[in-house]
């Protein structure tokens, strides 16, 4: 992770930058944000009415549900899904409408989601990049999303937390480049995903200001106000572009290392777009289910995977392990070097 950033929450918790902020965030941590949002997707956003900052991303999306969601709502979740997403709706009395994504591909079968909205239907969760299987969400599906929800009161969640960890020259389609989406979106992000340093949990929520302004009134009762001198150090870090930039490039490369590196193993792997996972197929090692091959993986060979069945309600078995390649290059040869005696 960067030395610049950590020398940066050094200066200003020794400079006494360690009380409350305001509740909203540093006033020059959301203009900063406001500022890249124009820089990488053209459109104004009111640091002011717009930008809560939160302890992490998942926090923002759990008070983004609470702010909207009534006992009874229908929210669609793709599955596999992040594993917050279910209880965090279910806790508000609302109903996940589980819909799987296509296998191998993991893409959103936008017949079946048409098919599932009801008169219920309060929410679309979408997450993209995508954890745990690496897909991205591309302009045909932003254009099919804005088909279904135009004229509807439909809600949307949208979990960008590696929203600069996307590869191959992909450009990350944000909810905040569509308009008429955003309108009806709140977006969430994780400064702790894309600069390395989950501990940190420090994130944000950008949503229109009527929605932002009921969203604030969950968030004054719950945390209240996030980290300081992360914030005071994030909102300097984010004024050198580069530093975030060049984060498509530096987690391609770790991806393609760790990709040639596997090609010895005898796992085979399935693609990944962005975020900072892979998926692999176990399917000419083993038939024991994922969670057992991955329990045994972890003791036996000392590497620790998640099988991919835990993202999903619905009982699935691939064959299939998610694995993070946001490591140093010798953690990965170590891992490699361990997977090859699979
Ligand atoms: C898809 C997704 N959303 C949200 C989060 C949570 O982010 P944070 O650590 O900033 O709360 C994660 C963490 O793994 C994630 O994978």
């Amino acid at each position: 992770m960067s030395e610049e950033l950590i020398a940066l929450v050094n200066h200003y918790m020794k400079a006494g930058c360690n009380q409350y902020v305001h509740m909203n965030g540093l006033q020059k941590l959301r203009e900063a944000i406001a500022e890249k949002i124009f820089y990488l997707y053209q459109q104004k956003i009111n640091p002011d009415t717009e930008i809560t900052i939160t302890p992490g991303g998942s926090y923002a999306i759990y008070t983004a549900l609470t702010t909207v969601l009534n006992p009874g709502d229908e929210v669609i979740i793709f599955e596999p899904a992040y594993d917050s997403y279910i209880p965090n709706v279910e806790i508000n009395g609302a109903i996940p409408v589980l819909i799987q994504l296509t296998y191998p591909d993991y893409k959103i079968d936008w017949k079946e989601v048409r098919k599932r909205i009801s008169h219920k239907t309060k929410m679309i969760m979408l997450n993209s990049p995508h954890n745990p299987t690496g897909a991205v969400l591309s302009k045909e599906d932003m254009s099919q999303l804005q088909q279904i929800v135009n004229e509807t009161n439909i809600f949307i969640l949208s979990d960008e937390v590696y929203e600069h960890l996307i590869f191959d020259g992909t450009e990350h389609e944000s909810i905040l480049k569509y308009p008429d989406l955003f309108k009806r979106s709140f977006v969430c992000f994780s400064f702790g995903k894309v600069f390395h340093c989950t501990g940190w949990k420090l994130g944000y929520c950008v949503a229109p200001s009527a929605f932002m302004k009921e969203f604030r009134k969950v968030h004054q009762f719950d945390a209240f106000s996030s980290n300081s001198p992360m914030q005071f150090a994030i909102a300097d870090f984010l004024k050198d572009k580069e530093n975030y930039i060049h984060l498509p490039k530096f987690m391609q490369q770790k991806r393609d290392y760790f990709q040639q590196l596997m090609q010895q193993t005898k796992f085979t792997p399935l693609t990944s777009h962005g975020s900072y996972f892979q998926l692999y197929s176990y399917k000419n090692i083993s038939d024991e289910n994922e969670k057992d091959f991955a329990i045994r993986l972890t003791k036996d060979f000392g590497v620790a995977t998640i099988p991919v069945s835990a993202f999903y309600k619905t009982e699935r078995d691939d064959k299939l392990l998610r694995f993070c390649f946001a490591k140093k290059e010798s953690t990965l040869n170590d891992a490699v070097n361990r997977l090859l005696k699979v």
